[in-house]
């Protein structure tokens, strides 16, 4: 028997059922806020993923899917969504069009070659949006308001941990700043923070290890060191979400593991998952355009990881619809096969069983599939151009003539 890859899942009955109902309800809402649809491929050039999502990050650095194709193009499967959004906006020329706004959402499959566990896949299922050209903290605060209503819409509980990063003008100073903290207790760090002091030294404040965290506690904070600019933002962003009654905490360790943003950095966190409790990242990237040789733009978004929230999510239970047609003898497949493509055609949801079978066998059938109508065909029926229909709803039964049915 040939399996699925280690940390890759087959979405089959309830899952597929949510991961559907998941998209529908986030592009709904989506759509709502004035974003529109876009598909990026899943495949890219590496040095997208290099360039955007950086090559200090540990995506870049350990995760990629990475192969030589048979043109001897050097290629990643996508691992996150971000770039290739960007990527397709600049070749689109949308970055000359200065001065407007644009609003993408999708979704898709992302891959990263980590170790598998609860909640961490090598395949994995985001639904994300990008909006570009909008640099108000006024985007920032709506993508927030739209991810909790997203996640209220399925029934999720979560909560928002929100930072700054900075820009260009404060971060440098910042980074020095950390950088003499971090040498002079460099000897006592985890040998990941010991490399990151070079390669990333922002990314030593989201250590998982505990003596670092300790250690850390005297760190500098980015929040301490913005510059009149983001500080002023931050403030508002954190006004409007008050206002807005959205509960947050400011958590000045959330630097999140993607190179590229700048400024506000969001996460949303379920306490109800285990230890890969973040179910929805995102931030502001005001120069990945440039890194990506667009001209410059403002950016913003968030990916939501859709296996994370699956089974937190609540499907409203479905309605029986739609009919099932049977016959009891050989001869009425033909009536069958005709009235099902009238109703097919006529936008009505209908499951054929073939083989002639007895009523019970019919009814348990159409309970199974959940349909509304049960109709079938017998001895008599056939004989007259009639038809047995019950309506599983209002368990009623009648004979009709089959042009009626
Ligand atoms: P991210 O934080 O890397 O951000 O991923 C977003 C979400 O994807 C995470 O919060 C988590 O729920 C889910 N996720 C990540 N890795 C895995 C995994 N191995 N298995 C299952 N779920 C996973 C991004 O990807 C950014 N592109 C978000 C963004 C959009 N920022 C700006 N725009």
């Amino acid at each position: 028997m040939i399996n699925a890859l280690r940390g890759m899942k087959d979405l089959i009955f309830e899952d597929a059922e949510r991961y559907r109902y998941v998209t529908e309800t986030a592009a709904k809402i989506a759509s709502n806020y004035g974003f529109e649809y876009i598909e990026t491929p899943i495949l890219e050039e590496t040095r997208l993923f290099r360039r955007s999502v950086g090559e200090s990050s540990d995506i870049v650095g350990k995760e990629m899917y990475r192969f030589t194709d048979k043109g001897g193009n050097d290629v990643c499967l996508r691992p996150e969504g971000t770039a290739g959004v960007v990527r397709a906006f600049i070749q689109a020329k949308l970055d000359r069009q200065q001065g407007q706004k644009y609003r993408f959402f999708y979704f898709g499959p992302m891959f990263r070659y980590e170790r598998p566990q609860k909640g961490r896949l090598r395949q994995f299922h985001q639904f994300g949006v990008e909006s570009f050209g909008e640099k108000s903290v006024a985007e920032d605060f709506t993508l927030i308001q739209m991810l909790s209503d997203i996640f209220d819409a399925l029934g999720i509980r979560y909560s928002v941990q929100i930072n700054s990063l900075g820009c260009d003008a404060c971060r440098p100073p910042y980074r020095e700043n950390l950088v003499s903290h971090l040498e002079g207790i460099r000897e006592e760090l985890c040998e990941d923070c010991r490399r990151r002091i070079e390669s990333n030294p922002i990314r030593v404040l989201d250590c998982k290890n505990e003596h670092c965290q300790e250690l850390l506690s005297e760190a500098p904070r980015i929040t301490h060191n913005l510059c009149d600019d983001c500080d002023r933002d931050f403030q508002q962003l954190q006004d409007l979400l008050s206002n807005a009654r959205i509960p947050y905490r400011v958590d000045p360790n959330l630097v999140r593991g993607l190179d590229y943003y700048t400024g506000t950095a969001f996460e949303f966190v379920s306490d109800e998952i285990g230890a890969q409790s973040a179910i929805a990242g995102g931030g502001r990237y005001d120069r990945l355009v440039e890194y990506l040789d667009g001209r410059p733009t403002p950016g913003i978004g968030f990916a939501i990881g859709i296996e994370r929230i699956m089974e937190l999510v609540r499907i409203p239970e479905k309605e029986r619809s739609g009919w099932y047609l049977g016959t009891m003898i050989p001869e009425g497949i033909d009536s069958i096969l005709k009235l099902a493509h009238k109703k097919r055609k006529n936008g009505e949801k209908v499951v054929v069983e073939y083989s002639p079978k007895g009523l019970k066998g019919h009814l348990k059938g159409a309970d199974k599939v959940g349909a509304r109508y049960c109709a079938v065909i017998g001895e008599d029926e056939w004989k007259n151009g009639s038809i047995w229909v019950k309506d599983l709803l209002r368990k009623e039964e009648k004979v009709i003539p089959i042009q009626e049915a």
